[in-house]
């Protein structure tokens, strides 16, 4: 939408809906934990439910429920009928049942909502100024491990929900070539480096990740019986000479390198290019902001850049390919591929430059 042409009536709406969006946003959070989503959903086909029948049904009261129906009402996420019954509307349906916007509520509500009230001190200062909402860390992973039950559940969904699935095509473009010795950087709960033993019988990986990180990692390895196969390797990135272990024939970071600020996406390839031989091959996969097909993609990784800033570690966010394609190159490394990857991800392959 050209911002030029909107008509002022309709952009004071649109303001007065952003100086809101907390209340709508929380609006949402309770008619979900409140089961009235799931119910009106379920009345569907007896034309809605009123109020008063939600009120009955789920022990609230009347008043309660009336307030959040009012402001989504407004908010075009329920509608009723002259009968006073109400129904959920498309954008509803969505909020209450589609995966990627519940990965999404449940992301920002349990692990950013409160940090985010942080946002313009993590500006001023460069460091994830909101994080102490969660813990007394530096940045988020190292409290990862520590988080509690829910607010694990709903980092780790978010995460997973933007790569799991395209682990099966990348691996099948992975295994194209022989593969003796890999190291998962990043390799967080361990869930790729799983996948790969299960899909090729003589790989051996080592898991490169944070001490907390990697113990439930490796945990998760021997639950799965792969412990012969696969190593860990502790490493903190920020430390002052990281290292890692020689004789990998390929470097897998995917989702990885956007924890880090550009200086330090530097440091980390550096790193790797002094343990690469000429034939190894360092792949790097991530969701770039100017690969998107769909607007609601891209602002998807803008909202996930603020989580960086405010709770992450300050200096982080999702980048753009070329900017990627620069730092790889000035760490020494030649770009081969370059693969769209699923929906939203690329998949770069680079070599040693000779
Ligand atoms: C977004 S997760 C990547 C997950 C996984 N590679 C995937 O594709 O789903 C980022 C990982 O980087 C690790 N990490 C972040 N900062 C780090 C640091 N300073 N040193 C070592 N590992 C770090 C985190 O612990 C986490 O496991």
């Amino acid at each position: 939408m050209s911002t030029q042409n909107i008509k002022a009536l309709d952009a004071l709406e649109e303001a007065h809906k952003i100086a809101f969006a907390p209340f709508i946003f929380q609006a949402v959070v309770s008619l979900r934990k409140l089961g009235i989503f799931d119910l009106i959903f379920e009345k569907r086909k007896k034309g809605g439910i009123t109020i008063d029948a939600i009120a009955d049904t789920l022990e609230l009261s009347v008043y309660g429920v009336g307030v959040l129906l009012e402001i989504a009402e407004s908010s075009q996420i329920v509608e009723q009928n002259e009968l006073g019954q109400f129904k959920l509307t498309t954008i509803g349906y969505f909020l209450a049942y589609n995966e990627t916007v519940n990965v999404n509520i449940n992301f920002a509500n349990e692990v950013c909502y409160k940090g985010m009230f942080h946002l313009d001190e993590a500006i001023k200062t460069g460091k994830p100024e909101g994080l102490k909402e969660l813990g007394n860390w530096k940045t988020i992973y190292e409290g990862l491990s520590q988080l509690t039950p829910l607010q694990q559940k709903s980092w780790f969904e978010f995460d997973h929900h933007y790569s799991d699935d395209i682990f099966g095509e990348a691996l099948k473009i992975v295994f194209q070539k022989e593969r003796k010795s890999m190291l998962d950087i990043g390799a967080n709960t361990g869930k790729f480096t799983i996948q790969c033993c299960k899909h090729n019988e003589t790989v051996n990986m080592t898991m490169v990740d944070l001490p907390g990180q990697l113990n439930v990692a490796l945990k998760n390895i021997e639950n799965e019986g792969f412990q012969n196969r696969v190593k860990g390797h502790q490493i903190d990135w920020l430390s002052e000479n990281p290292k890692l272990p020689t004789g990998a024939d390929t470097f897998w970071l995917c989702q990885f390198l956007d924890c880090f600020s550009k200086e330090e996406i530097l440091k980390v390839l550096k790193t790797c290019v002094e343990v690469m031989d000429e034939n190894a091959e360092l792949i790097i996969v991530e969701t770039f902001t100017d690969r998107q097909r769909f607007d609601n993609a891209k602002f998807i990784l803008e909202a996930t850049s603020l989580y960086f800033t405010a709770l992450a570690n300050g200096n982080s966010k999702m980048y753009k390919a070329n900017e990627f394609i620069e730092i790889a190159d000035q760490a020494g490394l030649k770009l081969n591929d370059d693969i769209a990857l699923g929906e939203y991800h690329t998949l770069f392959t680079f070599s040693k430059k000779g």
